[in-house]
């Protein structure tokens, strides 16, 4: 991923520069209210980034020490370890094949009487079945956080695939499609979640930095809560507005060149590039292939490719088979382990021309044969 960044990004930093106000202010608050409306959501709470702004979900949610919480292990990492900072235990679900997400059924085969919420990812930007799980979730009577961090401009059911959401995460660091180095948004459609998750991401306190420095009188706050500091900078904001504004630009690009991708390896046996599911559209964030029977091995194909130019990049990883997860045993995951194994991700980004696509599918076909 190549992020777009141009003079316009540098020209708005440089007037949140100049304007003397670098903390989390104005620019913060406008582009809440600009990237919940372009999600379909009621608010938006800058955050540091997607994880913390995870963090936040689980404590809005009150999930404690005991509870369980639901995740993929396929998934990047932040996902899982985002349970163990309220201390509670994450309990890894298999995915489906197709889209690399939970399901209903992977959930439920998982689910105990401790289970208090589920974290479910749009992964690489396909969204899950938004509508299936929401459901689910409701009739079980436990929680549900969107785990969004590469969704911005995917879709589900005909909607900006934060619509409906309770709550949820997004990432803007630079590997997504729009970026503001680092930093996050947590959405939600309650008034009164926004305003807890404002005081969570600001120390507990009742009145916003912001607002105080701004007010005419002294206004003396207090401290609610323990809580944390997850802000945004004004700075940040300030370049996420500018790319905001690339979105849609920048997802109609990318799915043009994934449908070329298809196009091109569609004859080419082993190979099966992801697609949309049939209840909406990925941004393609990242584009993987999965490889069914394919003659060249995963490993040996990305050295390949290394070795003609190609960066392309393993799999999603799969949380369970990390270091920092050996203390668990989870329950059979086929499913994660295969797309964890048997993957790649291929090149996509704003930059990628049909020449550079035509060489990277040029090199897959040569280790096709
Ligand atoms: C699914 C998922 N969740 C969470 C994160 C963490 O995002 P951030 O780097 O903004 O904390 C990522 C980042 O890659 C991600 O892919």
């Amino acid at each position: 991923m190549i992020p777009d960044l141009g003079e316009e990004e540098a020209q708005a930093a440089a007037e949140a520069i100049r304007s003397g106000w670098v903390a989390q202010g104005p620019r913060v608050a406008r582009f809440e209210q600009e990237f919940a409306a372009a999600v379909g959501a009621g608010h938006g709470v800058a955050v540091s980034s997607c994880t913390t702004g995870l963090h936040l979900a689980l404590v809005l949610l009150d999930i404690r020490p005991g509870d369980e919480v639901v995740v993929p292990s396929l998934s990047f990492i932040a996902t899982a370890n985002a349970v163990r900072y309220v201390g509670a235990t994450p309990v890894f679900a298999d995915v489906e094949l197709a889209t690399g997400n939970l399901t209903v059924e992977t959930v439920d085969a998982v689910r105990t009487e401790r289970t208090r919420a589920v974290i479910a990812v749009h992964q690489g930007g396909v969204p899950f079945d938004t509508a299936a799980l929401r459901k689910a979730t409701d009739g079980w009577g436990i929680g549900l956080v969107e785990d969004a961090a590469c969704a911005a401009g995917s879709t589900a059911y005909g909607a900006p695939a934060g619509t409906g959401a309770r709550v949820a995460a997004w990432s803007f660091h630079p590997r997504k499609l729009i970026t503001t180095g680092e930093g996050g948004m947590v959405t939600v459609d309650d008034a009164e979640a926004a305003v807890r998750l404002k005081r969570l991401r600001e120390h507990g306190m009742n009145v916003s930095a912001a607002d105080r420095h701004a007010a005419k009188q002294p206004v003396l706050e207090a401290y609610l809560e323990t809580a944390f500091n997850y802000r945004m900078t004004d700075i940040q904001a300030a370049v996420g507005l500018v790319q905001l504004g690339k979105l849609a630009g920048l997802v109609a690009q990318r799915r043009q060149l994934a449908a070329r991708y298809q196009e091109l390896l569609a004859d080419i046996d082993g190979l099966v590039p992801v697609r949309d599911p049939a209840y909406g559209q990925t941004n393609y964030q990242s584009f993987w292939v999965l490889l069914d029977g394919f003659r060249t091995g995963r490993d040996e194909v990305l050295t390949e490719l290394a070795a003609k130019g190609v960066s392309a990049r393993r799999g999603i990883m799969a949380a369970h088979l990390e270091p920092a997860y050996a203390d668990v045993t989870p329950g059979p995951l086929p499913v994660t382990e295969r797309i964890t194994r048997e993957s790649l991700i291929l090149p996509l980004h704003h930059k990628l021309t049909h020449e550079d696509q035509d060489h990277i599918v040029g090199v897959l076909r040569s280790l096709a044969n």
